[in-house]
């Protein structure tokens, strides 16, 4: 399927994309950027350009040896009659891409397999005769992985039953599952500003209206914003990551979290609380999530999964929300897939009967990384402004006076992957922050951070062009 942007719409998505490099040379790096790190999908039609030279008060030439750039690296690909689309250049690189994959791709936020994981699979396997009568995928779960999932609730005080509980492929699954259930064409959905990228993805291809709660690197979550989009939004959904909210690290403090649900509640708002890693606490301590404050409130959905204490690989996800929620849920499910497959809820089963082992064995390993990557950027780069976090996967670098998307190109080319702070944004937003994972080895993380000090004084910063702020 062809999207189309018009000149108005990239001109916005572009950001401040001008550098010390020739206007038609920036010009097609920052759309090349954008293709890149997912922000513009490959097969989008860009404008004719003088749709774009008039969005962006640029002469035709230059939008034109933009362009040119692009086609001969490999990015667009005209038609004669029907435009130029977006393209990833296969085969051939553009000049300034490395081959394979980025020795230092610090673009995800993932953690290894937690050690213990092959010795799951290996007892998974053993179990999985008594199983080959059984389909091998189901759409609501086995019931002692539901069981599992429904003990991990009431041993954080919320007494929570397996029929409120649905297996997913994963947590990106569960959320795409709710948004059709939950969300129609044109409706809002209030996100947090910034917020996990993919949960963007999710809401875009739902046709959602976003409007946003700031979370701030430094104050959490603005509840005097949070009360007034609610009230004058009426959004449908709320999406919210109040444990070590990716990509901050912060964690939503608890009368912010008993307000949210109140005020949810009085507008008719569903909260959808995204827990992915709610479960990497490196030095916090438990706090009570969302649904303790209305247990079996239909206002809140709680959304987890394995991929962060687990792996990623594993592909096991959930949802609690009320039965009746679910039943919804479950009618519309097989128009996207056909159920879990068995033998991952196996291994999902046997991990989740001893979950402290895996949440300590992650705690030693993210503070690790956490107080390493913390160091090196304080000796490195003592400007930039780093809030450490007490969980999660990764630090909000607040660069100070550097573009994030300048950099993110400039460290490509040095092998160096990293997603600029706009892809975790509305409207161009947080084009000075840059998220950083840390569980990564610490050479790793050493090259990243000489690679960002050297190229930091290169591409310097511009100054903003337009005020950056929340959409309604
Ligand atoms: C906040 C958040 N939600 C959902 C996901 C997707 O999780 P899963 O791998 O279980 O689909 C991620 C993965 O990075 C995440 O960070």
């Amino acid at each position: 399927m062809t999207s189309i942007i018009t000149g108005r719409r990239l001109a916005r998505d572009l950001g401040e994309w001008r550098t010390d490099a020739p206007a038609y040379r920036a010009l097609a790096d920052r759309i090349r950027l954008l293709l890149l790190d997912g922000r513009l999908a490959t097969g989008t039609r860009i404008p004719a350009e003088r749709d774009l030279s008039g969005a962006l008060d640029l002469s035709r030439t230059t939008v034109a040896a933009a362009y040119a750039k692009l086609r001969d690296d490999g990015y667009l690909v005209s038609v004669r009659g029907s435009g130029s689309t977006l393209a990833l250049p296969g085969g051939r690189r553009g000049e300034h891409e490395p081959a394979g994959r980025l020795p230092l791709d610090f673009t995800k936020a993932t953690a290894p397999a937690f050690p213990g994981l092959a010795a799951a699979f290996a007892r998974a396997a053993d179990q999985i005769t008594g199983y080959l009568g059984h389909d091998g995928f189901d759409m609501v779960g086995l019931p002692d992985l539901r069981e599992a999932i429904a003990g991990h609730y009431r041993d954080r005080g919320v007494p929570t039953d397996p029929d409120q509980v649905m297996v997913t492929i994963g947590a990106q699954h569960a959320l795409s599952l709710v948004t059709r259930t939950l969300h129609s064409t044109g409706e809002r959905i209030l996100v947090e500003q910034p917020t996990y990228p993919h949960a963007l993805d999710t809401f875009a291809a739902a046709g959602a209206r976003l409007v946003a709660l700031p979370v701030q690197q430094h104050t959490g979550w603005d509840l005097a914003q949070a009360r007034l989009q609610f009230r004058r939004a009426a959004p449908s959904m709320a999406f919210l990551m109040p444990d070590f909210h990716n990509p901050t690290g912060l964690s939503m403090p608890v009368a912010d979290r008993e307000e949210i649900v109140a005020v949810a509640q009085r507008e008719g708002t569903v909260l959808v609380a995204d827990e992915t890693t709610a479960l990497l606490d490196i030095d916090r301590g438990p706090m009570p999530p969302l649904c303790a404050f209305s247990p079996n409130s239909a206002n809140i959905v709680t959304l987890g999964s394995l991929g962060k204490i687990a792996w990623g690989g594993l592909r096991i996800g959930w949802i609690r929300a009320p039965q009746a929620l679910l039943g919804q849920i479950l009618r519309n499910r097989p128009a996207g897939d056909l159920g879990t497959p068995l033998f991952e809820q196996l291994v999902a089963t046997i991990l989740l009967a001893d979950l402290p082992a895996m949440t300590a064995n992650r705690a030693a390993g993210l503070r690790r990384g956490r107080d390493f990557l913390v160091g090196r950027l304080a000796e490195t780069l003592p400007d930039w402004d780093v809030v450490v976090p007490d969980g999660g996967l990764t630090l909000w670098v607040n660069t100070q006076d550097a573009s994030s998307s300048a950099l993110a190109l400039a460290a490509r080319p040095r092998g160096l992957g990293l997603v600029p702070g706009p892809r975790f944004g509305l409207d161009g937003a947080f084009e000075r922050f840059l998220r950083l994972p840390f569980f990564y080895p610490q050479d790793q993380l050493a090259e990243a951070v000489a690679i960002l000090a050297e190229l930091r004084d290169h591409v310097g910063g511009t100054p903003l062009r337009v005020p950056l702020q929340a959409v309604i």
